[in-house]
């Protein structure tokens, strides 16, 4: 169990992510203090954590700060400090303009630049050393995510002892696009220093696979990698969830039923609500979502008298440049739309460019007739889920496109191209129009598997394969 935190080989299970599981919060007496982050990572692996007196290792999310290791809650907090510097080359540049474009099918173009590849590299050690340093002997250590692709075989060569699992949470490109990278080597080693390479999709675990083989020229059986130094890596899908449960209870409470009742007076008490919830993030489809609803609205097809489109973007990565233009590129379609086909005390598209709390977001997904979910590509895509868990009225329709990891599984929604934006106005037509049965049926089979399927689940399928890997020799 753990002693003071950050105390050197004290934590049996440590996780490994670019982010800590706490935001900062003023206490009431105006001193600093810290609050649990929401998401579900947090929620599936803290209470794994708080088992094991086990320890998180993360950035505290600001640049030149100093935080010296701490216990919160029955586990211990182990910050990484970054520069101003290393924040631009390791999480904007490296981790956020080339990993994150590259991955999601180069739907923006990845830049390769190798000082932020170097940067990449130090930040990765700095994280394999903290873990190194806290994880006891033959302790069990979960990395999480593109930004520590190295972290499993750095840590490795410092502590073989352990078990190391990486989960990746976005998508792994077809080895067409991975051969891009000028590190493609240095990547895939990074990884095969995991005992379990974790994915959200099997296609993922394959193209892993079908890499390790072409471009490691390693032997490899179903999902299994053979590494040159005798040992077997798993390649395998997790597909990640949530916290089903949790936000069902949210959103049945009298707080979120008020909040739901009082949005659909200010939107008018319009006869549909659709709506989209998204990081303003490339790859989620905006362009062409926002698109698509303003010929409906323009059209005719959709009557603004009766109809809104309600669209929650949540800021992010707002010192990447591709993200700047994407903002101010949905601000200007959503104005133009608006004021086209806008009527005397009706905006069409209601636009909020905010970060809501889980209650507020549980009340929209009560209040929406039809939620529209349309990345170009993403791992998972968890607002579909979080959706069908908190509408619990057989009433409503998710549009989902297929190109989202959400799509295997969540095989009810009324499905899309996101790139055909005709294909995608009459989808978004026949979820809105189909029958009451219709729209049942289709709920009830999603939200089965959403509560079957939830994110207690998917850390422990993850964590009981990872327990079963034979101990180091
Ligand atoms: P990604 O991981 O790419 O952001 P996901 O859909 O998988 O996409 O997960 C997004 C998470 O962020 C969800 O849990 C969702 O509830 C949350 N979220 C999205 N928009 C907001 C917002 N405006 N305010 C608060 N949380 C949000
Ligand atoms: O799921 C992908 C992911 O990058 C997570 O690793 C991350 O926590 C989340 O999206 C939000 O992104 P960021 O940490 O860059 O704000």
């Amino acid at each position: 169990a753990a002693g003071t935190p950050g105390s050197p080989r004290s934590a049996d299970f440590v996780v490994v992510a670019n982010r800590l599981p706490v935001d900062r919060k003023k206490n009431k007496d105006g001193s600093q203090g810290w609050k649990t982050s929401p998401g579900g990572l947090v929620t599936a692996l803290k209470p794994v954590v708080q088992a094991h007196g086990g320890a998180w290792i993360g950035w505290g999310g600001s640049a030149d700060e100093h935080i010296d290791p701490f216990t919160f809650d029955g586990h211990g907090v182990v910050p990484v400090d970054l520069s101003s510097d290393e924040v631009a080359e390791y999480y904007e540049g490296m981790s956020n303009t080339t990993f994150w474009p590259l991955y999601h099918d180069c739907v923006e173009h990845p830049e390769y630049h190798r000082e932020w590849w170097e940067t990449y590299l130090e930040i990765n050690e700095r994280f394999a050393r903290a873990a190194a340093e806290i994880a006891s002997p033959g302790a069990t250590v979960w990395v999480q995510d593109y930004q520590l692709q190295n972290v499993p075989a750095l840590l490795r060569s410092m502590r073989p002892d352990l078990k190391i699992g990486f989960f990746l949470h976005i998508p792994f490109p077809p080895i067409e696009l991975f051969m891009q990278l000028p590190w493609r080597f240095q990547v895939i080693d990074g990884l095969l220093g995991a005992d379990i390479v974790g994915f959200q999709e099997p296609g993922s675990a394959h193209n892993f696979v079908r890499l390790g083989r072409r471009l490691g020229g390693l032997r490899t059986y179903r999902d299994k990698l053979f590494t040159t130094d005798g040992r077997t890596v798993t390649a395998k899908a997790y597909p990640i969830s949530i916290d089903s449960q949790e936000l069902l209870d949210l959103s049945r409470t009298p707080e979120a039923r008020e909040i739901a009742r009082q949005l659909r007076d200010d939107l008018g008490n319009p006869e549909r609500i659709f709506l989209g919830v998204d990081r303003l993030d490339y790859t989620k489809g905006l362009r062409h979502r926002v698109q698509a609803f303003g010929e409906l609205f323009t059209s005719g097809q959709l009557d603004p008298l009766n109809n809104v489109y309600l669209q929650v973007a949540t800021p992010t990565r707002e010192g990447v440049r591709r993200y700047q233009i994407l903002h101010r590129d949905i601000d200007e379609m959503v104005g133009r739309i608006n004021s086209q086909s806008g009527r005397i005390g009706r905006t069409p598209i209601q636009y909020r460019y905010s970060s809501y709390p889980k209650l507020a977001l549980a009340a929209m997904y009560r209040a929406a007739d039809v939620m529209v979910v349309s990345p170009l590509r993403d791992g998972m895509n968890l607002v579909a889920k979080e959706y069908v868990a908190a509408h619990d009225s057989d009433d409503g329709a998710l549009v989902l496109s297929e190109f989202a990891g959400a799509a295997l599984e969540l095989t009810q929604a009324y499905m899309v191209n996101p790139y055909d934006v005709n294909g995608m106005k009459n989808q978004i037509l026949r979820a809105a129009g189909d029958s009451h049965a219709n729209h049942a049926r289709r709920m009830r089979a999603m939200r089965k598997q959403v509560f079957k399927h939830d994110i207690e689940a998917w850390a422990g399928s993850f964590l009981s394969d990872l327990g079963s890997v034979p101990d180091p020799q």
